[in-house]
């Protein structure tokens, strides 16, 4: 298969990882670029010098092309971009804020910026910002999906801009890919389907909660870290919607929270106390961290609240990540032909 995004990144497939905190790691990243896609490593949860460490491992483990991406509303993400910049990252993915300082650079060694939106005024602005690409999420995905369903939000931003286009939310196979490409994306994202799979690094007990849930079993609401996010429908997590968030609790735990992850604590303090805005994203966003990693990395789904997509229920096995992408492909060969047959 060959798409414009397949060129630009220089590979083999349209399929890519997208930046999944405490998962989207360099085994995982390099495994996906040793198949033929292209993953974005998550620099949410990292400080700089992990970041560094992150980049140097994943080139030892892959001489494909790889990305990383940067969350630029969460405190220490400038940091981060500064440090792929100097490290050279083929692709920097940007989300939540503007891009033109990053295109920019990025552009002076010959890499490519892809930035991720979930509305056609923003896929405008970052054209305008330098962006080469977009990633689209719609609102199947796991985590911050758009309002409006992958189906009607991706040709919507395919019309807005001239810049290819990688939809996101809701695919976890071939059908999803060939009609991702008949929707005008020129290839497709795949959070939970990845991580569902041996490399990755969520909790075996996470992973097989995902198994037996069914495409009902999702939570979509803006009361587990302030922005509207797709979760596992758990106990913890009706919970955490009919408390919400618990304003004093965040700020005594989001401090305490960035020094565990050595984050930059006085811009986090100066984040939140700069606009009741920023105070109330941030203090939502560092009460969420904790209950995420619970899920993810211990797989405590009473304590815990996992990021998931509506795809898991059409998910039934823990395969490779080679096998989960030569799967794709197949699948979405097989798929256009047997369109090819009914359209005659
Ligand atoms: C377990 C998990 C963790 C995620 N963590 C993050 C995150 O930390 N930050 C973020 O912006 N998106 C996160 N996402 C969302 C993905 O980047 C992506 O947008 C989404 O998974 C795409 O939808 P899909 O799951 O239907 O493929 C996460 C997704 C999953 C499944």
């Amino acid at each position: 298969m060959e798409t414009r995004i397949t060129k630009l990144f220089g590979i083999k497939h349209p399929i890519i990882l997208p930046g999944m905190s405490w998962i989207s790691v360099p085994e995982l990243v390099a495994a996906v670029c040793n198949a033929g896609g292209i993953g974005w490593l998550a620099t949410g949860p990292l400080n700089t010098e992990q970041t560094r460490e992150s980049v140097k491992k994943i080139r030892k483990l892959t001489d494909k092309p790889f990305g990383a991406g940067v969350t630029l509303l969460m405190p220490g993400a400038r940091e981060n971009a500064e440090v792929l910049i100097e490290e050279k990252v083929p692709v920097i993915n940007v989300s939540l804020g503007k891009c033109d300082w990053i295109a920019e650079r990025v552009h002076k060694y010959g890499g490519k910026v892809i930035a991720t939106v979930t509305t056609e005024k923003h896929a405008r602005a970052a054209e305008k910002q330098g962006a080469d690409a977009l990633q689209v999420t719609g609102n199947e995905a796991a985590a911050h999906g758009s309002q409006v369903t992958t189906l009607v939000l991706t040709p919507a931003i395919v019309r807005a801009t001239k810049l290819p286009v990688v939809a996101i939310g809701g695919f976890g196979d071939g059908n999803g890919l060939a009609a991702a490409l008949a929707l005008g994306a020129e290839a497709i994202g795949m959070g939970t389907r990845l991580s569902m799979t041996k490399e990755s690094p969520v909790h075996e007990m996470t992973k097989q909660a995902q198994v037996e849930a069914s495409i009902e079993d999702t939570l979509y609401s803006d009361r587990f870290d302030g922005l509207w996010c797709r979760v596992l429908k758990t106990p913890q997590a009706k919970k955490s919607i009919r408390q919400g968030i618990n304003l004093f609790k965040a700020m005594i735990e989001g401090p305490q929270i960035a020094r565990e992850l050595k984050l930059p604590l006085f811009k986090l303090m100066m984040g939140m106390l700069a606009q009741p805005e920023n105070m109330m994203k941030l203090a939502h966003m560092s009460t969420a961290f904790r209950k995420i990693q619970a899920a993810t990395e211990y797989g405590d789904l009473k304590k815990g609240v996992h990021l998931t997509g509506q795809i898991q229920g059409l998910i039934s096995d823990i395969p490779t990540v080679k096998e989960v992408i030569d799967r794709t492909v197949k699948e979405a060969q097989e798929a256009y032909a047997r369109m090819g047959k009914m359209m005659k």
